[in-house]
């Protein structure tokens, strides 16, 4: 069952393990899958870096990788290294399209400044009119 807090304490303790020496941007998300269990992801950046790897699909790709496929919400915190999240931090395009491969439009998409001050958006909402796998069949 989704613990809005739990999962933002998570993505929160996953944004110190963030690799961001070159934007000093340092985020963290937590994803929870229908079996509870929950995967940690930060960004890792390359000095190339269009090589980087969003903290989104970090988690995602590691909860792929363990052979999860089904999702109920995950938790986005980002901010600038030694700061704490003062803004909202949205998933990019490009996270939301990773997202809409593996989730419904229900799935819930959490981002937060704190454990306390958060907004829930569902994916349906964030991707509307998504390309997936339909388009290509
Ligand atoms: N970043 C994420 O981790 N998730 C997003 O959805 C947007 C951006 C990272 C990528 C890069 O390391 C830093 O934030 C600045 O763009």
């Amino acid at each position: 069952m989704l613990d809005e807090k739990e999962l933002i304490y998570s993505a929160l303790e996953a944004r110190k393990s963030a690799y961001a020496p070159y934007s000093h941007f340092k985020v963290g998300a937590a994803l929870l899958c229908k079996d509870g269990l929950i995967f940690r992801g930060c960004n890792v950046e390359n000095s190339s870096y269009g090589a980087t790897n969003c903290a989104e699909r970090t988690a995602f790709f590691k909860a792929v990788s363990e052979d999860e496929r089904e999702f109920e919400a995950i938790a986005i915190v980002g901010a600038l290294e030694n700061t704490e999240p003062t803004e909202y931090a949205y998933p990019c395009g490009i996270c939301r399209q990773v997202m809409s491969e593996f989730c419904h439009d229900d799935f819930k998409v959490i981002v937060a400044r704190s454990i306390d001050d958060y907004k829930i958006y569902t994916l349906g909402e964030l991707l509307p009119a998504s390309f997936g796998g339909d388009s290509i069949k």
